[in-house]
């Protein structure tokens, strides 16, 4: 069939509230919007003005109303803790009622903020939906991150309650999360009311009497009463959650989500962009911690009634690269999301896809890849290996969905590797030099979407509304930065190339190299520092510290390296992944003191690279050059 995505586009580009507002009769609400949208509210407006309505309703109570209680609503698959289980719509809702009556019994109020801490067991997704239905604003924190940056988080999202289990389970080790609960709670100035910890038998954890609770027992009496707890009706326009994003400081982004147009949002990219149908298996290789786990782990399939697979393993090791294939053929998926690293893994590791040829795969129709640049070479190898159209597109944490892809629902578009193909409807793209005008076609620019925003995209930054203008709004009047930079050609696909800013992407990780650098800061020895993100084959970029020590500094450099990868551990966590710091004589500079971290990564990747003309001194990128080889 020929794709009808430019009619589409262009019926929305003719009207998008009437775009908007027919999409959002897909979505049950208490109270219609009064306005479809109110371009006086907010930084640039905001959709759904007026309108009440409930997320978690519209993800679980009904589809149980609808007849869909019975379906399987998660599958658990759990291949590190050998455990399978099936949850169907019917047991959705007995679980979130029950955790919603506890976190109502605790005080937990509509506005308040819950902070989940927890690793990819059915219990979080539970939380998410049990916060949304008595419109407490969820927060979940990714487990791989330190204890500093879940205090972080806690004194900047200020909530009154923590859900978190116990451990979570690395294929290589158990990592015990209470300590970092206790020691981020301990790090935080904010106090919490109290926890709810889940105790996972792989690894037990003490209680704090007084301010743990124990997960169990209070689902256990909380099953027993049956507590028949109401979805609270809420604003369109109020939070449903609150993720934590990397910034271009040590100090993260809290991107907030609504409820109204979050759900019309994600509810009509299940059919459009994923071309899923309600009751089909949709699976989602990601994590809770991360928004492509909120959007298409948890609220995505569940408002569109499909079954979502919650899995908690890796794409290789666990306990091989089949793995995927495994879940794909056992579950029936039709349809994965996941990063490009995960398929650069098992490439890495079954070169001639044995491991493909031993499932039934017949059902699967689509692989949707995203979180960081899909490399032809993953594409091309993913598209022979499994025979299904491997489709690229390209989204961020701010915008929740994607800006730019292949619309598979509505007939898919001519593919062109190494591009996310054409933007979506909600967002109008333009390509401006930094002077903020426009560039040719196929020139390179600053990739900005004309405002306001499009339904289930930020409105703001928690607390934060002065640093939201600042970060995303000012630099482009009238736009939104996505600080991607790259180009559109003359059919109108778009290629995503760099990032402007200082965000580098780990094993489709987002992390910024300049909170890396926060942290070497703080390192005694350490004058002053550079991070760098360099290119690695299976993860696409890893990061990579210079250190210049402080005048006097006479101690072993490798031992000061060991230490500064020790730190950033500690304090930003094992995600970071930072492995490698270099002691170095100076860092180079322009004449006005700015660090020269392009020509410096161009250096360490082997890249052509031209001397910039307001170098200050030529003669330190051969000293760079010479600790990248070891010498
Ligand atoms: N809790 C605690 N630690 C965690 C963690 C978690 N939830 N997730 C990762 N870590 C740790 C890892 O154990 C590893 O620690 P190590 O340095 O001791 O080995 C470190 O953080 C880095 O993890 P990761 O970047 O995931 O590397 P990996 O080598 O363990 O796995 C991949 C690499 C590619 C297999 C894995 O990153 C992956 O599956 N990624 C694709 C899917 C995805 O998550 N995408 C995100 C957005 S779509
Ligand atoms: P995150 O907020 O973690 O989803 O990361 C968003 C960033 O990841 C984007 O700004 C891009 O730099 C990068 N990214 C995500 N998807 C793609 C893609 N399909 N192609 C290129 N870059 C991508």
């Amino acid at each position: 069939m020929s794709s009808k995505y430019h009619e589409i586009y262009a019926a929305w580009e003719k009207d998008p509230e009437a775009f908007w507002a027919s999409a959002a009769q897909e979505i049950d609400w208490f109270k219609p919007a009064e306005k479809i949208f109110d371009p006086e509210a907010g930084s640039y407006g905001r959709w759904f003005a007026g309108a009440t309505c409930n997320t978690c309703y519209n993800c679980v109570d009904r589809h149980v109303e609808t007849g869909r209680a019975e379906q399987a609503a998660i599958i658990y698959d759990s291949p590190v803790t050998g455990s399978r289980k099936s949850i169907s719509y019917r047991e959705l809702l007995q679980e979130t009622q029950a955790l919603a009556a506890i976190l109502k019994d605790k005080g937990v109020k509509r506005g308040d903020r819950v902070i989940i801490y927890m690793p990819m067991i059915p219990e979080a997704a539970v939380a998410m939906l049990a916060c949304a239905r008595i419109g407490a604003i969820h927060s979940v924190v990714f487990g791989g991150f330190a204890a500093s940056e879940l205090a972080t988080r806690i004194d900047d999202a200020t909530p009154n309650f923590i859900i978190s289990a116990s451990c979570g389970i690395e294929p290589s080790r158990i990592v015990a999360y209470k300590p970092l609960l206790d020691e981020a709670i301990d790090l935080a100035s904010h106090k919490v009311t109290g926890t709810l910890v889940l105790q996972r038998e792989q690894l037990a954890c003490d209680l704090v009497e007084g301010r743990d609770h124990d997960f169990a027992t209070l689902m256990a009496e909380a099953r027993e009463a049956a507590e028949d707890v109401p979805c609270e009706p809420v604003a369109a326009t109020d939070p449903l959650y609150v993720l934590y994003t990397s910034g271009t400081t040590g100090q993260p982004k809290g991107v907030v989500r609504d409820n109204g147009g979050h759900m019309v949002a994600l509810k009509w990219s299940m059919k459009a962009i994923y071309d899923v149908n309600p009751g089909e298996v949709y699976w989602a290789a990601s994590d809770v911690g991360w928004v492509v786990g909120h959007s298409y782990i948890v609220y995505g399939p569940l408002l569109h009634g499909c079954t979502t697979v919650l899995f908690e393993g890796k794409p290789v090791g666990t306990p091989d690269p089949g793995t995927f294939w495994r879940i794909i053929s056992e579950h029936k998926v039709e349809t994965l999301f996941t990063a490009p690293t995960a398929f650069r893994a098992i490439k890495g590791q079954d070169p001639d896809g044995e491991y493909v040829k031993k499932y039934d795969l017949s059902h699967f129709r689509h692989l949707f890849l995203a979180g960081e640049r899909a490399d032809p070479v993953t594409i091309h190898w993913a598209e022979d290996k499994l025979g299904v159209p491997v489709i690229d597109h390209w989204w961020q944490t701010e915008t929740g969905w994607t800006i730019a892809g292949n619309p598979v629902g509505l007939g898919i578009m001519p593919v062109k590797y190494g591009s996310p193909t054409v933007p979506m409807p909600g967002y109008a793209m333009d390509i401006l030099d930094d002077e903020g005008n426009p560039v040719a076609r196929s020139e390179l620019g600053n990739i900005v979407v004309r405002l306001p925003l499009p339904p289930g995209s930020f409105p703001t930054l928690w607390n934060a509304e002065e640093r939201f203008r600042d970060a995303y709004l000012s630099e482009f009047p009238g736009y939104y930065k996505t600080a991607d930079a790259g180009y559109m050609d003359e059919d109108g696909y778009l290629f995503i190339m760099a990032r402007t800013d200082d965000i580098i992407n780990v094993a489709g990780h987002r992390l910024s190299t300049g909170g890396m650098e926060e942290v070497l800061a703080e390192h005694r020895d350490v004058a002053e520092c550079a991070v760098i993100g360099i290119a690695d084959e299976m993860k696409g970029q890893v990061p990579c510290g210079f250190l210049v020590l402080n005048a006097g500094v006479n101690r072993n450099p490798d031992e000061i390296c060991s230490e500064a990868v020790a730190l950033v551990r500690e304090k930003i966590g094992p995600v970071a992944a930072f492995k490698k710091a270099l002691v170095v004589k100076r860092l180079p500079k322009t004449r006005s003191g700015k660090i020269l971290r392009a020509t410096m990564q161009k250096i360490a990747d082997g890249q052509e690279w031209k001397m910039p003309a307001t170098i200050d001194d030529p003669a330190i990128l051969d000293e760079i050059d010479a600790a990248l080889s070891g010498n």
